[in-house]
């Protein structure tokens, strides 16, 4: 449909940069270990080949030179796949549409990595593109998480859960949060690039009191023992006080604070 053969020479030429070798994957994509992954994936060719014996394609792991032997994750003519790749991957496009998504399932640390597709027309008409899409295999989820936490001020923390798997849809909750003043949950889903992120932020403001507490998110699959935990400490600075304001400038800040704490006592 993409490479239709124009008549007019002017349209042929300005339509020709879309009928050279392309692909559109998107750079990077993660997943949650032991869940799985669909790397969404289209491509082009020159439209003057035509393919001979039909469409095919190979996916590789690491590297797009097929003479050093990268481990292969799929390959439409034979199915002889890499040993890590074994029962895990199935091409959910339709090759002759030019759609080479991907789907890789049970995934672990081991297959983290670059993933470059190699169309093969017959005959000579092989090419794997140099655009590749890199994984990243999770076995904690993300937690975004201030450069610095002021006590009595606004806190926001932000936790991630990549949402690139159709069969598993992750659920975000946070831990520890009872003994926090008025926490606030939202949740939103981020598309990008052909790859989705479900995140959820949890707004509260953090009192001295609460420094060093634990604070947890968890991501989960409802209707399965999957799930992924990460922790963090509150590290609370104190915010600073109009009485510090005015004093000497030879006293230095860490000792106001020590001075603080102490008087706090
Ligand atoms: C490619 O195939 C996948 C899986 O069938 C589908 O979800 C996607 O919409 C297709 N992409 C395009 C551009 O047609
Ligand atoms: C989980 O299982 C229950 C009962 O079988 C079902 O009603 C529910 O829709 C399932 N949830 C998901 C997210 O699959
Ligand atoms: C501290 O100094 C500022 C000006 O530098 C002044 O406006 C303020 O009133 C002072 N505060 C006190 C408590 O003296």
């Amino acid at each position: 449909m993409w490479c239709l053969e124009l008549l007019l020479p002017l349209l042929l030429i300005i339509n020709d940069a879309r009928c050279q070798w392309n692909v559109w994957v998107p750079r990077d994509i993660s997943a949650m270990t032991n869940s799985c992954v669909v790397i969404p994936c289209t491509f082009m060719y020159p439209s003057g080949i035509r393919p001979y014996r039909g469409t095919h394609g190979i996916w590789y792991f690491g590297q797009p030179y097929p003479q050093l032997f990268p481990p292969v994750v799929f390959k439409s003519r034979t199915d002889v796949v890499h040993e890590s790749y074994k029962g895990r991957t199935k091409l959910l496009g339709d090759l002759n549409q030019r759609n080479c998504t991907l789907l890789i399932n049970n995934i672990g640390a081991e297959h983290s990595g670059k993933y470059y597709f190699r169309a093969d027309l017959g005959g000579a008409n092989m090419y794997t593109y140099p655009d590749f899409s890199e994984l990243k295999v999770l076995d904690q989820p993300n937690i975004d998480v201030p450069e610095e936490i002021v006590s009595d001020v606004s806190l926001e923390l932000t936790c991630y859960a990549p949402d690139n798997c159709p069969e598993m849809t992750p659920e975000i909750q946070w831990m520890y949060i009872d003994y926090l003043p008025d926490p606030e949950i939202s949740s939103d889903f981020l598309e990008d690039g052909n790859t989705a992120v479900l995140s959820s932020t949890l707004t509260f403001t953090p009192r001295p009191m609460h420094n060093g507490q634990l604070l947890g998110c968890r991501v989960y699959y409802p209707n399965t023992t999957q799930v992924y935990e990460r922790l963090i400490s509150l590290d609370i600075k104190y915010s600073p006080r109009s009485v510090w304001v005015n004093v000497s400038s030879e006293v230095m800040e860490g000792q106001l604070c020590d001075a603080a704490l102490r008087g706090g006592q």
